[in-house]
């Protein structure tokens, strides 16, 4: 099968940066030449430039036994000096770092002196506790600060983070202490979410009672506790600790130790289409010096002026790499919120960029989405005047998303950069460059100043522009995983095998050059579609539906068909204000013909399913596979990852 996927989706709309932002962007056109003129000095000056050494480094990249990359090897720093002490000495001690806003509308400031103290006082408890470098910590927390802190103090004193999202059941976090044999737990009683608590504590006990069954040996030590939900817990005696109870009583002295650049630094769980999760490995030095510089010139962050929110829980990588490193490295101050988009109401979320001015917005498509599905009234009740600037992350953008959110929220001047990564890749990869690129609605468009990608067919050779294949990073890159926890022989089957004579790193998705030469993601390579033996998208298709006014959400998949091979089945979530006055069948029929006309009728859907909702990850990633089994009219497969495992069976309903 030729791996060509077919461009069907044409995008002619264009947009210049404007003047005044591109007159005090970070970012430069130089930094192009600068990457092209020699790819490891640029890496060297940025990680220079942006970071603190206690030994500076004299090698750059160690690329002789690959995919087993080195970067900056010889050079040794403290991530968590990086992040705190270097501001406060630099004095910036005063200024903003977290803005903390809980669900139920309690918030708090933190200054970089507070954090770095808090920091410091826990370092010193966890060195009590036993724990050291190279040790393993699991972090199960709401997003209030205490989570930042402790992700912080846990790489200062040279141990490992193993952070799991606190909407992960029990049985998931027991896989990832066991995988990872974390010696501490931290965590809190529970989080405020949807309107109520959101108990962690009890998971967590759960996870640690009776491991006989799971045949894994016990690891877990201590378990350190916060107190925020105020909901009744248990006790285990002698390894249960209250988080009140130690840190402040715990010495704020405590000096940043320097740690070898390759020193780790994290691990983070990823799961695929199977097999059991992935311990995703990030080390320091690289991993800190890509996370800075990419949300210094990707998100334009000017410390002394901007606030910046990135709307990512810490449990996942952008969490990670955009709450917790890239900002704190760059000494910006930024908004953190513990909640749901929609508690106690629809605007919350733009009630928040009203309080705090926020200039920067990073979030998902997914979230664009249901806005828009609530319909314009929600946001334009908000003062969003001081947004300047607005990314997108997690998948493809849609066309309409862009441009709802573009004019909705942007008040159609911030430019949108469309940030193309992975937990994998730990920071972002391909993306515009505010102020620098014309952007154009639905493309990632172009791999960052030093970074290099191409797209190519089953045989690693270039497509050309004007056409579809499979999107590679050609060369190592600072914050590349290191590895996958325990298990070197499938990092390399998973990521380096399919390209093994081109040294290529297959990301797994599909993507189109344009005629320019610009990246276009086209989704997941597994779900591509093979419609009498045109290989289409699921973006295109799911893009075309979104452009129809209607539409607010749609999801495409493959359903084998007796003529076609497959067939394109839709499910199409409407806009609230078009239920009222169509029918189902009526919106069915007419996204059917829209479709037929918009790209052709290869792509037109057999059939178009209007559900109420998709399902999707803890992450807001559409499931298809799942979608799948409902259009060949299969038992639903596993549900376990869904964010709501109701769903399956709400849309399996409305289905018949
Ligand atoms: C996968 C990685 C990147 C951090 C959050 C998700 C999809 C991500 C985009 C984008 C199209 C995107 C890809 C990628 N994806 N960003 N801008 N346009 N697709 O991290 O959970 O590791 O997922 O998300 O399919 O491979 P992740």
């Amino acid at each position: 099968m030729s791996s060509q996927i077919d461009h069907l989706l044409d995008e002619t709309r264009r947009f210049a940066p404007p003047a005044e932002f591109a007159a005090d962007a970070v970012a430069t056109a130089e930094l192009y030449e600068e990457a092209q003129a020699d790819r490891e000095a640029f890496w060297a000056d940025q990680a220079r430039r942006l970071l603190h050494w206690h030994t500076p480094f004299t090698e750059v990249l160690d690329w002789t036994t690959p995919p087993f990359a080195k970067w900056f090897a010889d050079g040794e720093l403290n991530i968590a000096y990086n992040c705190l002490d270097r501001h406060v000495e630099g004095g910036h001690g005063d200024r903003i770092a977290l803005l903390w806003e809980g669900e139920q509308g309690d918030d708090r400031r933190v200054t970089y002196a507070e954090l770095t103290d808090e920091v410091k006082r826990l370092a010193n408890v966890l060195t009590d506790l036993g724990v050291g470098e190279g040790d393993r910590v699991a972090i199960y927390m709401p997003m209030i600060p205490e989570a930042i802190a402790a992700m912080l103090a846990v790489v200062r004193i040279g141990a490992i983070h193993s952070v799991v999202f606190g909407g992960f059941s029990a049985d998931s976090l027991r896989f990832r202490i066991d995988d990872a044999g974390a010696k501490v737990v931290i965590t809190a009683d529970g989080g405020y979410r949807k309107g109520k608590v959101s108990p962690l504590k009890p998971a967590v006990d759960l996870a640690l009672a009776d491991r006989n069954g799971s045949g894994a040996q016990e690891t877990v030590e201590k378990v350190l506790v916060v107190k925020r939900g105020g909901n009744d817990v248990e006790w285990t005696h002698g390894r249960d600790i209250w988080w009140h109870d130690v840190v402040p009583q715990a010495s704020s002295v405590h000096e940043a130790q320097a740690f070898g650049a390759e020193n780790p630094l994290f691990i983070l769980y990823t799961s695929g289409t199977t097999g059991k999760p992935k311990g995703i490995l990030h080390t320091s030095g690289g991993y800190l010096t890509q996370a800075a510089f990419t949300n210094q010139v990707v998100h334009d962050i000017h410390p002394a002026s901007d606030v910046y929110w990135c709307t990512a829980d810490i449990g996942w990588i952008t969490g990670h790499t955009y709450v917790t490193y890239g900002p704190l490295a760059n000494g910006a101050t930024q908004v953190i919120y513990e909640g749901t988009p929609d508690t106690p109401h629809p605007g919350r979320w733009w009630e928040i960029v009203q309080k705090y001015g926020v200039t920067v917005l990073y979030t998902a498509p997914t979230a664009i989405r249901s806005f828009m599905k609530i319909g314009r009234s929600v946001p334009k009740q908000f003062d969003l005047s001081s947004l300047r600037l607005l990314g997108s992350v997690g998948e493809p953008i849609n066309p309409e998303a862009w441009m709802w959110y573009r004019k909705i929220i942007g008040g159609k001047t911030a430019p949108i950069v469309d940030t193309w990564w992975q937990t994998e890749t730990g920071a972002i990869m391909i993306s515009a460059l505010p102020g620098v690129t014309e952007t154009k609605p639905g493309s990632a468009q172009v791999p960052l100043p030093g970074i290099s990608v191409d797209v190519v067919d089953e045989d690693g050779q270039h497509v050309g522009n004007g056409n579809g294949g499979l999107l590679v990073v050609t060369e190592p890159w600072p914050s590349m995983l290191r590895g996958i926890w325990g298990d070197p022989e499938r990092f390399k089957e998973t990521y380096w095998d399919k390209f093994a004579s081109q040294g290529y790193y297959f990301a797994g998705d599909g993507a189109r050059l344009d005629d320019d030469g610009d990246v276009w993601l086209l989704g997941r390579v597994d779900d591509v579609m093979n419609v009498s033996g045109h290989r289409l998208s699921t973006t295109e298709i799911e893009s075309s539906l979104v452009g129809n006014e209607a539409v607010a959400e749609a999801a495409v998949v493959g359903a084998s068909d007796e003529t076609t091979g497959q067939a394109v089945v839709a499910f199409v979530i409407i806009k609230e204000s078009y239920l009222k006055e169509h029918s189902a069948e009526g919106l069915a029929q007419g996204l059917r013909s829209w479709v037929g006309e918009q790209i052709g009728p290869i792509a037109r859907p057999r059939d178009v399913y209007i559900v109420g909702e998709l399902p999707k990850t803890r992450s807001g990633k559409i499931m298809r596979r799942l979608l799948r089994d409902v259009a060949e009219g299969r038992e639903v497969g596993d549900t376990t990852t869904l964010a709501d495992t109701a769903v399956m069976s709400v849309i399996s309903a409305q289905v018949k």
